[in-house]
């Protein structure tokens, strides 16, 4: 997933419908990263860096933004408090990529050779083909 050059804005002025297909989308393709991560990414770091307690934090950070998604959910597209509980989610959101970006993805970088990381791509890229295909 790329990290997005600027947060988005739900109070532009989209169309409910709209906002909740982009909504849908989101949701969808969120949850569908967090698998692929938590069942490939998660289980090479931790074995290739030692670094106990990275799958329980990053299986946290992703149930918090579920949570929050679950709660965005749960009110009608139109809802006053829609908008804020969007922000919350995607501040959930990009703390955790943060993360991930300064925190992980640099010791793998140093502590993962080129050829297991080719290999782990690919692994991804072969199970997010069949996630799209079972979705
Ligand atoms: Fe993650």
């Amino acid at each position: 997933m790329k990290t997005p050059k600027r947060p988005c804005t739900p109070s532009s002025p989209a169309s409910p419908g709209t906002r909740s297909a982009l909504f849908s989308a989101l949701k969808r393709d969120l949850e569908l990263h967090d698998r692929i991560e938590e069942q490939v990414f998660d289980p090479m770091v931790e074995a290739h860096l030692k670094t106990a307690g990275f799958q329980a934090r990053d299986k946290q950070a992703h149930e918090d933004v579920e949570a929050a998604l679950a709660r965005l959910d749960a009110l009608a597209i139109d809802d006053k408090d829609w908008a804020p509980s969007f922000l919350a989610m995607q501040a959930l959101l990009l703390r955790h990529v943060a993360d991930e970006e300064v925190n992980i993805f640099g010791a793998v970088r140093k502590h993962v050779s080129a050829g297991a990381l080719e290999a782990l791509g690919q692994q991804m890229r072969a199970a997010k083909a069949e996630q799209h295909k079972a979705a």
